[in-house]
């Protein structure tokens, strides 16, 4: 008989049929007469039990079944006796694929810290926990391909090994390559690296943003959805050297576009998960996050703030006058901390900003620039718990306000003249932004620590798996 997925089995009324489960064992617990195994195969939160006749199946034959083993099981559908649950599996035969030793496999049935788990990151997505996180990380995935699909933006690909520095912040890891093929050595034998496969110095992109724009300004709407890359070595739990961007950037559209289609964007997310997700989020929201639901039906109902940086900064003084002490100062200028963002979100306004007109100091140079001379027209989302979770802007449209731009950053001509000619062929307003994956999935999944809503986290010191 073919395997039924556990999902599929769950929602199944065809009582009295004989059905085959395959899957890793949660539990066995019960007494010598029957037993009861959780059985669980990824493919949903819920275990579907099955009840073993113990004298059937033989008390050996049971023994190795314990926590992490992997067995096939036939047996009848039945309705549940038992409560929270649909329906159950009465076992005629088990095949055990392979033990798990309950001497030396580490995930027994007990609380573990997020700590241990991410030591053994290669097995943690067999938890409930990380289980429901990566369901709902694809299901994430999916639900951006298909907004932006269905808006009809084209997913186009930028490279990941780049020359040029998007962001300007000097956070790239760089390339080296060891031309395999043509060792040389020195002599002492040691091998001599090679830096110069590309003929210039390369690195990992930080954003596909720049090919980006190159993309919008002939296919007219477009989005980037790929790993990017930053050595900064900040040790929070908002910051990967590793993450995934999702960046439409879209011809003709103003900074106010850019407003609606971010805002339009989140909340399309949000309520894919809560209609598509419900079981692994209510999970996670009785786990760890009871406010979890509340805060994600929260931003659906709200419109976010539309604030400039400047009124920003003048509440944040005025509640620093009002005695509320922050860790880091506040003035116009800084680059705001989260814990700023996060007073305005959580504190002040109590529902999502977008702070547009920033200082062109703190901010990349392709920004379009505002008449005053001092801010761009940039805008962050600020979300509630996380801070900043979109970054983006109208650009620079103008090749000689642009060009004047990079060369007062004294960033190399020769990296950027294939972008400046956006500019200087058929230049069209245009503007777009990037949300952090991971960011979005810690709003989603009520995730307290950036490292634990991907698969194998990249941070200073770890790359272990
Ligand atoms: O604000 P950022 O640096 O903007 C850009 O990279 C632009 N090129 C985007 C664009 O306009 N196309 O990064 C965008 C978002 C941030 O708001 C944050 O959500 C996320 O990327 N992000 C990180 N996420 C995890 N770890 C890090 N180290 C991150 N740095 C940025
Ligand atoms: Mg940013």
């Amino acid at each position: 008989i073919k395997r039924t997925k556990i999902v599929d089995l769950l929602k199944s009324t065809a009582f009295g049929s004989t059905v085959n489960v395959k899957g890793w064992v949660r539990t066995r617990r019960g007494s010598k007469q029957v037993n009861f195994i959780a059985l669980n195969d990824g493919s949903t939160i819920n275990n579907v039990q099955i009840v073993v006749d113990v004298d059937k199946l033989g008390e050996e034959f049971l023994k190795p079944i314990t926590t992490g083993a992997s067995i096939s099981v036939n047996g009848t559908l039945v309705q549940s006796q038992g409560k929270g649950q649909s329906v159950e599996i009465q076992a005629t035969e088990i095949e055990i694929y392979g033990t798990a030793d309950p001497a030396t496999y580490p995930l027994q049935k007990k609380g573990h810290s997020m700590e241990f788990l991410r030591e053994i990151a290669h097995l943690r997505p067999r938890t409930n926990t990380f289980g429901a996180v990566f369901r709902i990380r694809h299901n994430m995935a999916y639900a951006i391909h298909k907004f932006f699909h269905d808006k009809g933006f084209f997913y186009f690909h930028t490279p990941i090994i780049t020359a040029s520095d998007c962001e300007g912040a000097g956070q790239m890891f760089q390339v080296t390559t060891k031309n395999l093929y043509n060792l040389k050595k020195d002599e002492n034998g040691s091998i001599l690296y090679d830096d110069d496969f590309f003929g210039k110095q390369t690195s990992l992109t930080v954003s596909g943003q720049l090919e980006g724009e190159l993309a919008a300004t002939a296919l007219g709407q477009i989005y980037t959805f790929g790993p990017t890359f930053r050595a900064e070595n900040s040790n929070t739990p908002r910051h990967l050297a590793e993450f995934w961007m999702i960046e439409p950037e879209v011809a003709f559209n103003d900074i106010n576009d850019n407003m609606e289609l971010a805002e339009e964007f989140i909340k399309y997310c949000v309520q894919w998960a809560l209609d598509n997700c419900m079981d692994d989020v209510k999970f996670l929201n009785d786990m760890f996050d009871k406010g979890l639901i509340e805060r994600l039906q929260g931003v659906l109902k709200d419109e976010f703030v539309r604030l400039p940086y400047t009124e920003g900064i003048k509440i944040l003084e005025e509640a620093v006058a009002k005695g509320h002490k922050f860790e880091f100062p506040v003035y116009w200028g800084v680059d705001l901390a989260s814990e700023h963002e996060r007073f305005l979100v959580e504190e002040h306004f109590k529902r999502p900003v977008i702070l547009t007109d920033y200082p062109k100091e703190i901010k990349a140079f392709y920004m379009k620039q505002n008449e005053d001379g001092k801010t761009v027209r940039a805008m962050d989302v600020l979300f509630p718990k996380i801070g900043e979770i979109i970054g983006g802007s109208e650009r620079e449209a103008d090749y000689d306000k642009l060009y004047n731009r990079i060369q007062e950053l004294n960033i190399p001509m020769k990296d950027m003249w294939w972008y400046l000619d956006t500019r200087r062929f058929g230049t069209v307003p245009h503007s777009g932004f990037g949300l952090g994956f991971e960011r979005l999935l810690l709003f989603v999944t009520g995730m307290a620590n950036i490292r634990d809503v991907i698969p194998f986290p990249r941070t200073p010191n770890n790359a272990e798996f």
